[in-house]
């Protein structure tokens, strides 16, 4: 017996020692303390052992199954360490992380909150009304003729059912005065639409910033000042407002706004950002047919409106040069303003 477990120790060992894999470990782990192992077997010759030696062989038994484990145990965590290490290998923890594109707010909508912002500030709230427009709000309630170039259909989107894509968001003009009283003071930014050919300085879906304030005694300064306080909040407190007569059908008179534009490396110019007026008591008669009341009594109401692009404005803040840098979505033009 002693012989016998002394040999199948040192075979045990070598097995033991000789499996290269996980495999091969099992399966030494299994041969020799399974329940159908060597050792097992040996065990099982205990009941011959003369009563006298019994304890004897029991002790090298237990000695044989102890040093047996412990190397089982030892070559597992070798191997269990080799495997660690070969999953690791070929990959340089020295090297620098890959660093995550970080999403930002488009130049647009940046140019949309500044805007926002300040005019909020100034005491206007908020105002929408939808893309998909009637011809009446967006055109006959502000006192554009059925002749009108605009209403033209080379100019305008029209659905078989009559509607229109708003030209302007002067439409929110008269969404808001149906339903609100005055005072009113709203700004309402939105998207318009324009059978425009597409180049550098036009798109045909674009973004407007609408503005109106309708009040009892709102007079031609209280646009100018508003302007003038926007533009210098936007564009820097040295910025020089121009106002020069238009025409608009809804505002008499009518305005279009330029602004001095001071950008680095570029001579001083004066740049178109704006069209502007005194609401037209053609639009205010109108809205009093509509509701059927006279709050809006051209001889006793006044107000002011003003509409400016986004784009446009973006594209003077920040000296892009092409329109159309807006929609591509070029991540390269993009990642500037982050
Ligand atoms: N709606 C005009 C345009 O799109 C701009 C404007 C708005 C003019 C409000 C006067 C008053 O050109």
């Amino acid at each position: 017996m002693h012989a016998e477990l002394e040999s199948l120790t040192t075979e045990a060992l070598a097995l033991v020692a000789a499996a290269s894999d996980q495999a091969a470990l099992d399966q030494a782990r299994i041969d020799l303390l399974g329940k159908k192992g060597r050792l097992t077997a040996l065990s099982a010759g205990m009941r011959t052992v003369p009563p006298g030696e019994k304890a004897a062989v029991g002790a090298k038994l237990n000695e044989a199954r102890t040093v047996i484990s412990e190397a089982l145990e030892a070559r597992q965590r070798g191997l269990t360490a080799a495997a660690d290490a070969a999953a690791v290998a070929g990959v340089d923890v020295t090297l620098p992380g890959r660093p995550q594109w970080q999403g930002s707010l488009h130049p647009l909508a940046q140019m949309q909150d500044r805007a926002v912002d300040i005019l909020r500030r100034m005491g206007f709230a908020l105002a929408d009304g939808p893309e998909v427009e009637t011809e009446w709000h967006c055109f006959d309630a502000l006192n554009t003729p059925a002749d009108h170039p605009a209403r033209n259909e080379q100019d305008t989107f029209y659905f078989e059912s009559g509607h229109l894509l708003r030209t302007h968001t002067s439409s929110v003009q008269v969404r808001t005065m149906e339903k609100a009283d005055p005072p009113v003071r709203i700004i309402a930014p939105g998207s318009a639409f324009r059978r425009d050919e597409i180049d550098s300085t036009h798109l045909s879906a674009f973004t407007q910033l609408e503005g109106l304030y309708v009040a009892p005694d709102v007079s031609l300064a209280d646009l100018k000042g508003t302007l003038e306080q926007f533009f210098q909040a936007l564009l820097g407190p040295k910025t020089r407002t121009r106002f020069r007569p238009h025409f608009f059908p809804f505002t008499e008179p009518s305005y279009e706004v330029d602004v001095e534009l001071h950008l680095t490396g570029q001579p001083t110019r004066w740049v178109e950002i704006a069209g502007c007026g005194m609401v037209d008591p053609a639009v205010f008669t109108a809205l009093c047919a509509k509701r059927g009341d006279r709050v809006y009594d051209p001889d006793t109401i006044t107000g002011f409106a003003f509409g400016m692009g986004l784009e446009r404005l973006a594209m003077i803040l920040w000296g892009i040069p092409d329109i159309r840098l807006l929609i591509e979505n070029d991540a390269r033009f993009l990642r500037q303003f982050a």
